[in-house]
C-alpha cells in the first residue's frame, strides 16, 4: 500500500480556483467520479471542502501512472500531485464552485481501495434511509450531508461564543440520574451496586439547572443530549440534544430579548438571511383559535373562523347538537379553490377523522351558485352573511368542522397544513418566528381524571392567577413561553418556582401528596429552603433548528448517527440482546421468550 510521505496534502479540493493556475498543489482525498476518454481520465476528486476536477494525461504522466489510474473506481482513497490548469471556455463547468480549473496529474498514489458503495455518493439519491443509515458513514459522506453536520458545528460555535459573551457558564449536569419530570417515558439503567435499583437518563437537565441557580451561578448553558422514550416522528428522536439555559433575576421579557439576539446571531452568522426582532408574540388561546395549534406555522393565512352564529338554530341536526353541547362550527377558506374535484373532497372527509372530526362539510362558492351538502338548512341570505363574515369570494372554498373546540382545532389546523401544502401555499425561504405566550398552567388528562402540568411543574403560575390553584385550574396560566419557527416547536421554557410552599401547592392541584412530592422532588424542595433566586430559562432542540436552517423535513439529516423511526440503529444494531452473565451481574430477569432463529 502507499503512504502520502512526501506527499503530504498542501491545499483542499473545493478551493482551488483560477487564481492558482500554474501552480503545483498535492490533494489528498476520495474518487467521486471517473471518465475515460481513451488516452485521456477525467477523476472528480472530493475532500470535506468539496470536489474538483483532475486529469490524468497518458503523454505527460507516463504508461505505468496511467495504467494505476485506469485502476481507480469509486471511492478510492488517492494522493496527487498535478499542476492547477485553466480549463477552455467551453469546457467550464459553471455548476461546480472549482468548475473553471482542473489539475494536471503528475504524480498518483493509491492510499486505499474501495468496495463499490450500496448508493452513490452524491447528492439527491433517492434511496430507502434504512439502507442510508446502514452505511451512514457513506451516506454522511455525502456533500449535503457533510454540509449540514458543518451547519450544525457552526450553530454550536455561535451559541457559545454568544452566551460566553452575555455571562454564561457551560456546566455539565450528569447522565445517570432520578427520573426528570417532562412527561415522557424514561429511559432507565440498572444499578449494579445497588440491585433493584436504576438510573433515568435525563428527560433534560431541569432540576439540575434549578438547583445551579440556587448555588449561585446566575447564568447557565449546556449543550446537552436528552433521552424520551416516546412515539418518534420526523422531528423526534429517542435521544436528541438542547441549548439548554437557566438564568436567576432575570423577568420574561429579559430571557425573551437575550433568546431573540441568541436566534438572529445565528441565522445571520450562518445563512444569507436578515431576521428582524422583536418576534411575534401571541397567546396561547389566540394561536389556538386562529390557527387551532399552539405551533402556528405563518407562512400563510387561511386562519380558523367561527361561523356558528350564522348556523345556529337551524334543522341540520349535525350543527345544532354540536352547538347545543357547547361544541362551535369554525372554517378555513381555501382561496380560489371551488371547483375542488368531488374525490378529493371524499378524501379530506377522510383526512380529518384521523384527526378526531366525525365529519367534514364545506361550502363551495361557485359561479354557478352555491354547493354544500346543508345547502337546503339554510337561506340563500345565511350563505352570503357567511360570505361576508369570513371574507370569501366566489371561487373560493370553505371547509366545515364541528365539534367540541378541542377537536375542531386539531381537524381544522391539521386541514390547514394540508390544505397550504397542496395549494403550495408556502414558500420556503420565508422564516416566521413567533413566540406563544401566556400558556394555561395545566392540562386536563380525560383517562386519569386529574390535572397535569402542561409544561413541567416547576413552571410558575402567573401571579394573579395563584388564588385559583386549588379552585379553579384550568382558569391559571403560567409564566411559560415557546418558540416556534415555521410551525415547529424550536424551543420553550418558563420562569420557575422559587418557593416551596408554592411549589407544593401546584404539586397539590397535579394531585401529587406532600409524600410523593418529597419523595421525588424532596431534594428540590428542601435546596429551595435556602436561600433561591427568582430564576427562568429555556431550551432549545438544537436538531429541529438545524433540521429548518438546512431545509430538511428530518432531524435525522442533521444528527450523525440518528435512530430510524423504531428507535433502531440499523447499522450497529443497537439495541440487542446482552449476555445472560451482564444481565445476572445486573439482577435483572427477562421474561421476553428468545426466538431461536
Ligand atoms: P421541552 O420539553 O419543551 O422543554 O423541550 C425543549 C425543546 O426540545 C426539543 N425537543 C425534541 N427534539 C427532538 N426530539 C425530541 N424527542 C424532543 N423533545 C423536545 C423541542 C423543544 O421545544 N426543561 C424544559 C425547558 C425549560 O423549561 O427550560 C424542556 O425540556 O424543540
Ligand atoms: P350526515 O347527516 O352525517 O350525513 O352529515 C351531513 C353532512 O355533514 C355530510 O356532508 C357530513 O360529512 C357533514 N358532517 C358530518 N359531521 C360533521 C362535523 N362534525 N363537522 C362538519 N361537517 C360534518
Amino acid at each position: 500500500m502507499e503512504t502520502l510521505k512526501g506527499l503530504e496534502r498542501n491545499r483542499n479540493c473545493g478551493e482551488i480556483r483560477k487564481i492558482d493556475e500554474g501552480q503545483e498543489v498535492q490533494l489528498a482525498g476520495w474518487v467521486s467520479r471517473r471518465r475515460d476518454h481513451g488516452g485521456l481520465i477525467f477523476v472528480d476528486m472530493r475532500d470535506r471542502s468539496g470536489i474538483v476536477q483532475i486529469v490524468f494525461d497518458e503523454s505527460e504522466i507516463g504508461e505505468k501512472s496511467f495504467d494505476k489510474a485506469e485502476t481507480l473506481r469509486n471511492e478510492f482513497v488517492i494522493g496527487v500531485r498535478g499542476k492547477v490548469r485553466a480549463r477552455s471556455a467551453e469546457t467550464v463547468n459553471p455548476k461546480m464552485a472549482t468548475g473553471e480549473v482542473e489539475i494536471v496529474v503528475n504524480e498518483l498514489r493509491i492510499l486505499n481501495k474501495a468496495k463499490t458503495p450500496p448508493f452513490y455518493i452524491q447528492d439527491g439519491i433517492d434511496v430507502d434511509e434504512n439502507v442510508r443509515l446502514r452505511y451512514r458513514y457513506l451516506d454522511l459522506r455525502r456533500p449535503e450531508m457533510q454540509k449540514n453536520i458543518m451547519l450544525r458545528h457552526r450553530v454550536t460555535k455561535i451559541m457559545r461564543d454568544y452566551l460566553d459573551a452575555n455571562g454564561f457558564l457551560e456546566i455539565e449536569t450528569p447522565m445517570l440520574c432520578r427520573s426528570t419530570p417532562e412527561g415522557a417515558r424514561d429511559f432507565l439503567v440498572p444499578s449494579r451496586l445497588n440491585p433493584g435499583q436504576f438510573y433515568a437518563l435525563p428527560q433534560s437537565p431541569q432540576i439540575f439547572k434549578q438547583l445551579l441557580m440556587v448555588s449561585g451561578f446566575e447564568k447557565y448553558f449546556q449543550i446537552v443530549r436528552c433521552f424520551r422514550d416516546e412515539d418518534l416522528r420526523a422531528d423526534r428522536q429517542p435521544e436528541f440534544t438542547q441549548l439548554d439555559i437557566e438564568t436567576s433575576f432575570l423577568n420574561q421579557d429579559d430571557i425573551i430579548n437575550l433568546m431573540e439576539g441568541l436566534i438572529k446571531n445565528i441565522f445571520e452568522s450562518t445563512l444569507d438571511v436578515k431576521i428582524a426582532t422583536p418576534f411575534q408574540r401571541m397567546s396561547w388561546d389566540e394561536a389556538m383559535d386562529r390557527f387551532g395549534t399552539d405551533k402556528p406555522d405563518l407562512r400563510f393565512g387561511m386562519e380558523l373562523q367561527d361561523i356558528s352564529e350564522y348556523v345556529k338554530g337551524s334543522d341540520f341536526k349535525v350543527f345544532s347538537s354540536v352547538l347545543e353541547s357547547g361544541g362551535q362550527i369554525k372554517v378555513i377558506n381555501v382561496e380560489g379553490y371551488a371547483n375542488i374535484p368531488r374525490k378529493e373532497l371524499d378524501g379530506l372527509v377522510e383526512y380529518v377523522k384521523t384527526y378526531g372530526a366525525k365529519g367534514l362539510a364545506w361550502i363551495q362558492y361557485t359561479e354557478e351558485g352555491i354547493k354544500s351538502p346543508f345547502k337546503k338548512f339554510y337561506s340563500e341570505e345565511t350563505f352570503e352573511q357567511i360570505k361576508q363574515a369570513t371574507g370569501a369570494k366566489t371561487g373560493d372554498l370553505l371547509l366545515v368542522v364541528g365539534d367540541k373546540a378541542s377537536v375542531v382545532a386539531q381537524a381544522l389546523g391539521e386541514l390547514r397544513l394540508e390544505m397550504a401544502r397542496r395549494r403550495n401555499l408556502i414558500d420556503a425561504n420565508k422564516l416566521c418566528f413567533l413566540w406563544i405566550v401566556d400558556f394555561p398552567m395545566f392540562e386536563y388528562v380525560e383517562e386519569d381524571k386529574r390535572y397535569k402540568a402542561m409544561h413541567h411543574p416547576f413552571t410558575s403560575p402567573r401571579e394573579e392567577d395563584v388564588e385559583f390553584l386549588l379552585t379553579a385550574p384550568e382558569k391559571v396560566k403560567a409564566n411559560a413561553y415557546d418558540i416556534v419557527l415555521n410551525g415547529v416547536e424550536v424551543g420553550g421554557g418558563s420562569l420557575r418556582i422559587y418557593q416551596s410552599d408554592l411549589q407544593e401547592k401546584v404539586f397539590e392541584a397535579i394531585g401529587l401528596t406532600k409524600d410523593e412530592a418529597r419523595a421525588k422532588f424532596g431534594f428540590l424542595m428542601d435546596a429551595f429552603e435556602y436561600g433561591t433566586p427568582p430564576h427562568g430559562g429555556i431550551a432549545f432542540g438544537l436538531d429541529r433548528l438545524v433540521m429548518l436552517m438546512a431545509q430538511r423535513k428530518s432531524i435525522r439529516d442533521v444528527i450523525a448517527f440518528p435512530k430510524t423511526q423504531s428507535a433502531i440503529d440499523p447499522m450497529s444494531h443497537a439495541p440487542s440482546e446482552v449476555d445472560e452473565k451482564q444481565l445476572r451481574e445486573l439482577h435483572i430477569k427477562s421474561n421476553v421468550k428468545k426466538v431461536v432463529s
